[in-house]
C-alpha cells in the first residue's frame, strides 16, 4: 500500500468515492441478543450483510473492500462460538463462490489465516485461486488478523532479509504488511456503535477517513453504505498538508 494521498476517484457528478473502504462489522451478538436469538443467529444475519456490502460496493465503484471477519484475538470467545463461525465461513465460501465469480469479484485474504483447520484453509486456497482471474471488486477478508501481528510479521521479514537498518523506511515495511499491493485505504466504518479500531488495519488507517455508526452489523444495507461513501465525499483531506 502506498500512502500516496489523492486516492480516491471522482465519478459521475465529480463527488470523490473512496476507492477502498474496510469495514469493522461490529454488533452481531447485540443484534441476536435484541431478539432473543443465539449468537449465531447474529453471526448469520451478519453475513447477509457481507453479501449486500460487497453488492453495495460494487454498485458505488468502489475499488477495494476490506472486511474485519475474525480477530486474532477472536480466539478468546467460547469454543462453540469459534467453531461457529468457522462453519459460518465454510458454508459462505460455498454458497457465495459462485456469485462471487459471476460479479468478476476478486478475493484476498489477509492474517495469519493458514493456522485455520486444514479443511477450511484448504476451502479458502481454493476460493483464491477460482477468483484470481477476475478483475472486478477486490474483495479482502481478514481472517485472524490483527495490525500488531501483521506488524511484528512485517518487522521479522525485514530482518529474515537481512535488511540494513538504514535502508527500512515506510515502503520495506508496507511491501512486506499482508495488504501489499492494495490501494491505500480511504475509509474505514465501524458499524454498532463502537469508535475504536481494535487492532485492525493500524498502519493503513494512517490517512483513512474514520466513521463510526450506529447501525448494528447484521441491519447494514445498502443505504448505509450510500450514506457513508457520501459523507466520505464531504470531509477534508489534507495528509498533514494545510
Ligand atoms: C462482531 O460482532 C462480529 C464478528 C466477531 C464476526 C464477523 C462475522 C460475520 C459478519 C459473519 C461471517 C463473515 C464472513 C465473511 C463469512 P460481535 O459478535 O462482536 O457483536 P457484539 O459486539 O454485539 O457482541
Amino acid at each position: 500500500m502506498s500512502s500516496a494521498p489523492a486516492s480516491s476517484v471522482a465519478v459521475g457528478d465529480g463527488a470523490a468515492v473512496p476507492r477502498h473502504v474496510a469495514i469493522i462489522m461490529d454488533g452481531n451478538g447485540r443484534w441476536a441478543a435484541r431478539r432473543h436469538l443465539p449468537r449465531v443467529a447474529g453471526h448469520r444475519a451478519g453475513m447477509e450483510a457481507v453479501r449486500r456490502a460487497i453488492r453495495g460496493a460494487g454498485t458505488l465503484g468502489i475499488g477495494a473492500l476490506t472486511l474485519f471477519a475474525f480477530s486474532s484475538e477472536n480466539w478468546r470467545r467460547p469454543a462453540e462460538e469459534v467453531g461457529d463461525l468457522m462453519g459460518l465461513m465454510r458454508f459462505y465460501l460455498k454458497r457465495e463462490i459462485d456469485e462471487l465469480d459471476r460479479n468478476n469479484v476478486r478475493l484476498r485474504l489477509i492474517g495469519d489465516w493458514r493456522r485455520f483447520d486444514p479443511d477450511l484453509v484448504r476451502d479458502l486456497d481454493g476460493a483464491v485461486a477460482r477468483l484470481s482471474g477476475n478483475s472486478g471488486l477486490l474483495l479482502t477478508i481478514a481472517l485472524n488478523y490483527g495490525a500488531q501481528d501483521e506488524l511484528v510479521r512485517a518487522v521479522r521479514k525485514v530482518m529474515a532479509e537481512g535488511l540494513a537498518p538504514e535502508s527500512v523506511d515506510t515502503a520495506a515495511i508496507e511491501a512486506r504488511l499482508d495488504t501489499h499491493g492494495l490501494p491505500p485505504l480511504d475509509l474505514m466504518i465501524r458499524t454498532s456503535g463502537e469508535a475504536r479500531l481494535s487492532n485492525f488495519l493500524l498502519w493503513q488507517a494512517a490517512y483513512a477517513e474514520l466513521l463510526f455508526i450506529d447501525t448494528l452489523w447484521p441491519d447494514f444495507d445498502a443505504a448505509d453504505l450510500e450514506r457513508a461513501v457520501a459523507e466520505f465525499g464531504r470531509r477534508e483531506r489534507r495528509y498533514g498538508g494545510r
